[in-house]
């Protein structure tokens, strides 16, 4: 499946933009491609009660899983200059559960997989598997 960055990176700029950050005046916006070619994006949403910040991250997902699902293929997150930026790790987890570990991320040193950003990570297989 082709993997169009510059479209994915403009979807997260796009996104960024939208971004309610009142308290951090930190806007983060993201944008990742479905396994159906979908394109799913997110933004930053703060709150007065700081520690229930949305990250970006969770639009996207709420969004992915609203629109009809699927699997992350390739994601992009960026900072209010566009730049790339790393996922928090809580939301290397979110995004383990809907692309798994061969999500293609976009880095500043260039695509990595989810797996060089979350190695050794905690996912559904780990509950199926110990399950009885
Ligand atoms: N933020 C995200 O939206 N995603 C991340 O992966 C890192 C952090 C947001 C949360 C908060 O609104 C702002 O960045 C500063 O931490």
């Amino acid at each position: 499946m082709n993997i169009y960055w510059d479209v994915l990176h403009a979807e997260a700029l796009t996104a960024m933009k939208k971004a309610y950050v009142p308290y951090s005046k930190f806007p983060v916006g993201v944008a990742a491609l479905v396994d159906d070619g979908r394109i799913v994006s997110g933004c930053n949403v703060e709150n007065a009660s700081y520690g229930l910040t949305l990250c970006a991250e969770c639009g996207l997902v709420s969004s992915l899983i609203a629109t009809g699902g699927g699997r992350l293929v390739a994601f992009v997150c960026v900072d209010i200059a566009g730049n790339a930026l790393m996922p928090c790790g809580r939301c290397r987890q979110l995004l383990q559960e809907h692309g798994g570990s061969t999500l293609q991320m976009m880095t500043d040193q260039g695509v990595k997989t989810l797996a060089d950003l979350l190695p050794w990570a905690f996912g559904p297989e780990e509950i199926e598997n110990r399950l009885s």
